[in-house]
């Protein structure tokens, strides 16, 4: 018994506990028929709190190891020593030699205090509840007889939402394209994860924006990609960056969110997003353009989409409903030259035998709509009444402290501290005040940024939740 955990490593020290009773369970250190040390017991032997040790030994229960009475302490489980003859599988191995990534545990943090109520939910990177279709959507199935077809549906997804999202692309994007090109997807994710696990192999280099999005999927890793960085600056990413990289490393693919871009909130001015093209064509270079947020624009300026100002089919473009209608609808789209699509729609049929008809039932009815054309503007006016607030509050309650650039259209606001922070530290001090935020280094590798989702709450929440912030950043 002279283990003790390895402060060092990254793994939990729980974790560490857990494993360590696991061996000794199986190779006898701790004898089958004897209670398991207390909890007490074990926190003096290896210097630890007492939560740790029950967070260890609460692991091994939860995979059937140990059984925990009130009175009785801790026993290995009566099933894994022979009474039985039952064996359990040790989960734990299962679950870490896995091949695809778990995404990384601030995030899986921030997942679960998402379900704190009391916590003022800045973090999470969509719209609040109040700025859903809810009433027609609730109209559309209570009034409408169910026309769609409740069988395995065609792997690219259902023909009408197919056609609906060439015209809504046609209307509202400025891309001209048909049927056989597009596509339907669980949201803009499956489009990428798709892309990633169908077009690119172990060891292709690709190039992705930091901070970004993509930034915060381990899905890049998990195909064994090595993944360069296009920094993003006031004005989206340079694109002389782009020869550079590409001369070193060969890119094979650019993930791109020119407009209105998650974090920063950047619009690609048009004349990058045309030498980004050119450049694209020159070596080659397949983009793929995420573009969940371009109908969320504040102003008049020209945001067409690379997609529209495509001429020689260099660009995937990927968008959704999340952010302009429900994230929980999970309709997104992928459209490309079709021999792509096909691949795509081959392996998503082998992923799920393709997407929910009556969520394309909904999406459908909603996008073709004339709702839908009254929606947006309202959308608009209001999460532009949001930015403002934040915007105000965070210069009313940290106004030496904090500076953020004005976003023209989506969802979020990326704050820089002007003295160096360490965010992870105010989260947990945020946490401590009743309000979340997602940390700068979730979505890219500069450090003293948080990012504040303006949508995600109303406007006592945003006024309530920036005061918190503030008074969370006294306290480091
Ligand atoms: C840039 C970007 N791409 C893709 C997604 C995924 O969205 P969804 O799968 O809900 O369409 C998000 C969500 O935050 C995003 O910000």
């Amino acid at each position: 018994m002279d283990w003790k955990p390895d402060r060092k490593i990254r793994k939990p020290i729980y974790k560490q506990i857990a494993e360590y009773i696991e061996n000794g369970i199986a190779d006898g250190t701790f004898p089958l028929d004897k209670p398991l040390p207390s909890e007490r017991s074990l926190a003096n032997l290896y210097r630890v709190n007492r939560s740790t040790v029950v967070a260890a030994y609460s692991e091994l229960e939860a995979n059937g190891l140990v059984e925990r009475k009130k009175g009785s302490g801790t026993t290995i489980s009566r099933d894994i020593w022979g009474l039985t003859k039952k064996r359990i599988p040790s989960w734990n191995r299962y679950i870490e030699a896995g091949s695809f990534l778990p995404n990384i545990p601030v995030m899986q943090r921030l997942r679960k205090e998402m379900e704190e109520e009391h916590l003022i939910n800045l973090a999470s990177g969509e719209l609040s509840e109040d700025l859903f279709p809810n009433e027609f959507i609730r109209r559309t199935i209570s009034s409408k007889d169910f026309n769609g077809y409740l069988g395995y549906d065609h792997p690219q997804g259902n023909i009408e939402l197919r056609e609906t999202i060439v015209n809504h692309v046609r209307d509202y994007r400025n891309i001209n394209t048909n049927s056989h090109s597009v596509l339907i997807t669980s949201g803009a994710q499956q489009a990428l994860q798709l892309v990633v696990q169908c077009l690119l192999k172990p060891g292709d280099a690709v190039a992705i924006e930091n901070p970004s999005y993509s930034f915060s999927l381990p899905i890049f890793k998990t195909a064994g990609l090595k993944i360069f960085y296009l920094s993003v600056g006031k004005n989206g990413i340079n694109p002389d960056d782009l020869i550079e990289l590409y001369k070193k490393h060969r890119l094979k693919m650019l993930f791109l969110n020119p407009i209105f871009q998650n974090p920063t909130g950047t619009l690609l001015p048009y004349l990058q997003r045309r030498n980004i093209l050119d450049i694209s064509s020159k070596f080659g270079i397949p983009v793929i353009e995420d573009d969940p947020y371009s109908l969320s624009s504040f102003v008049e300026d020209d945001a067409s989409t690379l997609k529209s100002m495509d001429r020689n089919g260099n660009v995937l473009y990927i968008s959704s409903l999340s952010k302009i209608a429900a994230p929980g609808l999970r309709i997104g789209w992928i459209i490309g030259p079709s021999a792509v699509i096909e691949r795509l729609a081959d392996a998503k049929q082998q992923f799920d035998f393709g997407h929910s008809t009556v969520s394309q039932w909904i999406g459908n009815e909603f996008l073709s709509s004339t709702y839908f054309e009254e929606h947006l503007p309202l959308l608009t006016e209001k999460l532009k009444k949001r930015r403002d607030l934040m915007i105000k509050y965070l210069h009313y309650y940290l106004d030496d402290h904090v500076e953020c650039h004005t976003p023209m259209g989506g969802i979020h606001l990326w704050c820089r501290f002007k003295k160096e922070i360490n965010e992870l530290q105010l989260l947990e001090e945020s946490i401590k005040a009743g309000v979340i935020f997602a940390p700068g280094t979730t979505l890219g590798t500069e450090k003293g940024h948080i990012r504040l989702t303006f949508a995600r709450g109303n406007e006592e929440q945003i006024h309530e939740g920036i005061k918190r912030l503030a008074k969370a950043y006294e306290m480091l």
